[in-house]
């Protein structure tokens, strides 16, 4: 890690192209979630890709124009809960807070103390699917409350570009694949629903109040970084790659196949799974967008290819060389059978290239994490 940031610092002294007058500083917030242990297994790995990234696209920002600013990404914060987080997973040039989103003291006492914060990056959100439909309040409580709150902050503190994890699921059953962003929004799970408010909220709140914002619709993340040191680390785990690889490293005795009764090829649900480190830049390439003057938007983010469950599984065989015990279970509530994205307009607008749109290539890394760390970010490794 140390080589790789090493680098990175190096090819940032260089000088620049071009120098204007005007060289703000963009103080980066990141706001990781709020509660559900559920959701930090998506999003806390993605905080701590997200900052290498950073770290990287400021090293090319700082030496070449962007717009008519010379954008200086410098400083990051770091806003966790830690409930199902882990402060192992937090850059230790980021400085962290520990707070939660709902709590509105916390959270303008964060951006009391950090004057100069440009953009805001908001994970904060409860994440799983079928949790969601047995506990359908938290998610409105945690998601839709907790955006409530942050917004009020933001306002209070003049703080006016927030990039925000949405997800595929608001779309529920396509209408079409692949998946356009203008597609109705009819979401079949409380999950998808409450992060479809939470946009709308965005929306409106920029209307009054001129908050600009872009949603990033994530298909289905997945990978660890390259240098597998950084990786899904939840509990309990949910998502399908990183429990296939559970059970490849002898930490889990199976993986659960839910409905092999959908309308696909093979019978199981269809997705598209999409590298960590793509969704990072991503969200890096929105903060720029914003900063430069771009209007509010919503992208998605996805390869564009379709796998089925069962080809997931027979990859990660291929991957690990192990054998993977499969057992085979009806559905799980709220999940549409196929959902893979068109990401034309993130790579029009943002300029977003993918660069894992292998899935074997995506296994491998979430391999080398969890080949490497059966305990997550626990000692003992
Ligand atoms: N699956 C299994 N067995 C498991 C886990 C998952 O068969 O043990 C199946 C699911 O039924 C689904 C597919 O594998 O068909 C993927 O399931 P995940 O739980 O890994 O991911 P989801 O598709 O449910 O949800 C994820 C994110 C959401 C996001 C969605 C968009 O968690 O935030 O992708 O596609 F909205």
């Amino acid at each position: 890690v140390k080589e790789y940031l090493g680098y990175m610092y190096a090819k940032r002294a260089e000088p620049s192209g071009i120098c204007l007058p005007i060289i703000p500083t963009l103080l980066m917030m990141i706001l990781c979630l709020l509660s559900s242990r559920l959701y930090v297994k998506e999003e806390v790995h993605d905080v701590a890709v997200l900052y290498d990234v950073f770290l990287t696209l400021y090293a090319e920002l700082s030496c070449c124009s962007a717009g008519c600013l010379r954008l200086k990404f410098d400083e990051v914060v770091v806003f966790d809960n830690l409930e199902t987080g882990y402060i192992e997973a937090v850059h230790p040039k980021a400085r962290f807070y520990q707070g939660d989103l709902r709590n509105r003291k916390e959270i303008d006492d964060v951006l009391d103390n950090e004057s100069g914060i440009d953009a805001v990056i908001h994970f904060a959100a409860n994440s799983l699917v079928g949790e969601s439909m047995v506990n359908p309040l938290k998610y409105y409580d945690n998601n839709v409350y907790g955006t409530k709150v942050l917004l009020e902050s933001l306002l209070a503190h003049g703080i006016k570009n927030i990039v925000f994890s949405s997800t595929a699921a608001t779309y529920g059953e396509p209408l079409q694949t692949p998946i356009l962003e203008s597609d109705p929004t009819v979401p079949t799970n409380c999950y998808g629903e409450t992060k479809r408010a939470m946009e709308r909220m965005f929306h409106w709140t920029e209307v009054a109040h001129g908050i600009k914002y872009v949603s990033l619709r994530y298909f289905n993340a997945c990978g660890a970084h390259v240098n597998g040191n950084i990786g899904e680390a939840h509990n309990p785990e949910s998502h399908l790659i990183p429990i296939i690889l559970q059970v490849a490293n002898g930490t889990r005795d199976h993986i659960s196949v839910f409905g092999t009764d959908y309308d696909t090829e093979d019978g199981t649900c269809i997705r598209d799974y999409i590298h960590v480190t793509d969704l990072a830049q991503a969200h890096i390439l929105a903060c720029k967008y914003l900063l430069a003057g771009g209007k509010s938007d919503i992208f998605n983010l996805g390869n564009g290819i379709g796998f089925t469950v069962k080809e997931v599984i027979e990859k990660a065989k291929e991957v690990t060389g192990k054998e993977i015990k499969v057992v085979y279970e009806g559905r799980r509530a709220g999940d549409p059978a196929e959902l893979v994205a068109s990401s034309d307009k993130a790579k029009r607008v943002l300029g977003w290239h993918p660069e894992y749109n292998d899935l074997g290539t995506i296994i491998a890394t979430a391999w080398k994490w969890h080949s490497t760390h059966p305990n997550g970010y626990k000692k003992g490794n």
